[in-house]
């Protein structure tokens, strides 16, 4: 792997179909919608025959418009077939196809993985019909894939479809990729799962994939397919350890020959300071005055003073332990109390957190600003109209929040863990480095002494704070480096799987 396979950009196209729960922008809960709506585009740009299919949930808007195909998907799950209907439609300003599975009883509903009342009780169901719906629309549109690229839980069955029923026949041939975004979430789902999926049992139980009652849909996944990736290497090696591994490390060491950490990167077209419409101002690292009048809109929009001399950090997040605002909510009274700062929040999930946050912004009234809500053109105006950017993340599996700060001029400051490990460099005092400011422990006074780090070094040495800015904005974030190295995992995954390298 590595640098010695660069020649294989100029060798055989493959063929590649995402599974995925989530796309941006037609559904997102967080960054896996990114990454799925992001790389198929960069893939596409070198040449690779790239698909992408999700459920057609209820939320998705405009489907209407676009094409059905005429022939109903028969998926053969449970005892018996159940019907689905395809649209389909293109990744927007590119001609990756994008297939949307409809069926009224599984998706017909807005939600992805939570109603406002907790999971989905059926999860295990609806996601077993769309992975085996996914495959069945390669077989009812004869084509056959030489990688599938599988996300998270919701389509760890599919590599063991391939490995058991469907190896035998065309489909079979297929490496299967699966990425893990994020290991807390396993899909912990009821052994009905194996008969409704038209599994072996043998198989589950010989892999230790039942527990009493319930099977892990994550590990089938990790057991079954041919390669596996995480999305920074530094999550890489945290999942292979107890600390890290959410009862899974055992696996993740047993496949460590297998899996390798990529880290993602961002949709640097969308994502674009220069070119990002719903700005009130654009502005780009040769020319930064419009940050100043995103800064100003941003105060206005969460009632703060209007003063392009006081520091604003801002906070963008799903409101979850994983990403640890809790510390922030903990840590807020003494760093307004403190310092001469503004902080604007925008999350949602957690309830307790949300009313947390609601009452702080009514406490700190004109210092602290909250909107509890999923608002993608907000997050925008908070990536550019801030100094800074907040994530005390517990673990984060790769994060692409910190990415678009630093694209947009605003620093992040980040617990060293995971992907923020990877993306963001610690500032050094007096010596031209870093990108953001770095703290280790997950605590309230860590995370409040390096926010007073960042406001010390925003009010007193302004030189340096600029030279943060152009560093973090001159960053090659794009998915073009990690592009190159999913096509070299591809190939490698289709010679294991084949014996064949795809030259
Ligand atoms: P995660 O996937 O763990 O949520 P990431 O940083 O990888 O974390 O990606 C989060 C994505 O979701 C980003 O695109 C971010 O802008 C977006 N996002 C998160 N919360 C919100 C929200 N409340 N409103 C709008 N966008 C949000
Ligand atoms: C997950 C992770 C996040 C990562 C994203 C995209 O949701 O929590 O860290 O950036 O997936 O891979």
């Amino acid at each position: 792997m590595g640098a010695g396979f660069a020649f294989l950009d100029r060798v055989r196209a493959l063929k590649i179909l995402f599974i995925s729960p989530e796309v941006e922008p037609f559904v997102k809960v967080g960054g896996l919608a990114d990454m799925v709506g992001a790389l198929p585009k960069e893939l596409a740009k070198l040449g690779h025959d790239v698909r992408v299919v999700c459920p057609a949930y209820g939320s998705i808007k405009g489907i209407a418009e676009w094409t059905a195909r005429a022939e109903p998907l028969g998926v053969d799950v449970g005892s018996a077939t159940h019907w689905a209907r395809t649209w389909e439609t293109v990744l927007p300003g590119t001609k990756v196809p994008a297939y949307f599975l409809e069926n009224n009883g599984f998706f017909s509903r807005p939600e992805v993985y939570t109603s406002p009342w907790g999971a989905c009780e059926d999860n295990d169901l609806r996601f077993t019909f769309f992975s085996r719906g996914a495959l069945t629309l390669c077989q009812q549109l004869e084509w056959y894939p030489d990688v599938i690229h599988c996300h998270d839980w919701t389509t760890g069955l599919v590599p063991m479809m391939l490995n058991t029923t469907l190896r035998g026949t065309p489909l079979g041939r297929a490496a299967t990729v699966l990425t893990i975004h994020n290991l807390e979430h396993q899909g912990y789902s009821p052994s009905r799962i194996i008969h409704f999926a038209r599994l072996p049992w043998a198989d589950f139980q010989r892999d230790g994939l039942v527990s009493g009652e319930m099977v892990n849909l994550m590990k089938a996944g990790l057991f079954h397919s041919t390669k596996l990736t995480t999305v920074s290497p530094t999550y890489a090696r945290e999942i292979q350890t107890p600390d890290g591994g959410f009862g899974l490390d055992g696996v993740l060491r047993f496949r460590s020959g297998d899996l390798v950490g990529i880290v993602n990167g961002i949709d640097d077209e969308s994502w674009d300071p220069a070119r990002d419409r719903t700005l009130p101002a654009n502005y780009s690292a040769a020319d930064l005055a419009g940050k100043a009048g995103c800064k100003a809109k941003l105060q206005e929009r969460f009632g703060l003073e209007v003063n392009p001399s006081v520091p604003i950090f801002g906070v963008v997040s799903r409101l979850a332990e994983q990403k640890g605002l809790d510390l922030l909510a903990e840590a807020l009274p003494g760093i307004l109390d403190r310092m001469k700062v503004q902080i604007v929040l925008l999350g949602n999930g957690d309830s307790r957190l949300e009313n947390t946050f609601n009452w702080a912004a009514q406490a700190y009234k004109g210092s602290f600003g909250a909107h509890i809500g999923f608002d993608g053109k907000l997050a925008r105006l908070i990536q550019a109209g801030s100094d800074f950017f907040i994530m005390p993340s517990r673990t984060e599996p790769c994060g692409l929040t910190q990415m678009y700060a630093m694209r947009y001029g605003t620093l992040p400051v980040v617990r060293a863990t995971g992907g923020l490990k990877d993306t963001v460099e610690n500032y050094v005092e007096g010596a031209e480095h870093g990108t953001g400011f770095v703290f280790n422990d997950p605590t309230v006074s860590a995370l409040s002494n390096s926010v007073g780090w960042a406001c010390a070094t925003y009010y007193d040495r302004p030189k340096e704070m600029a030279g943060l800015q152009q560093r973090a904005m001159a960053m090659d974030l794009s998915w073009r480096h990690s592009a190159s190295e999913y096509v070299n995992l591809y190939r490698w995954a289709v010679e294991s799987r084949t014996g064949v390298f795809p030259g």
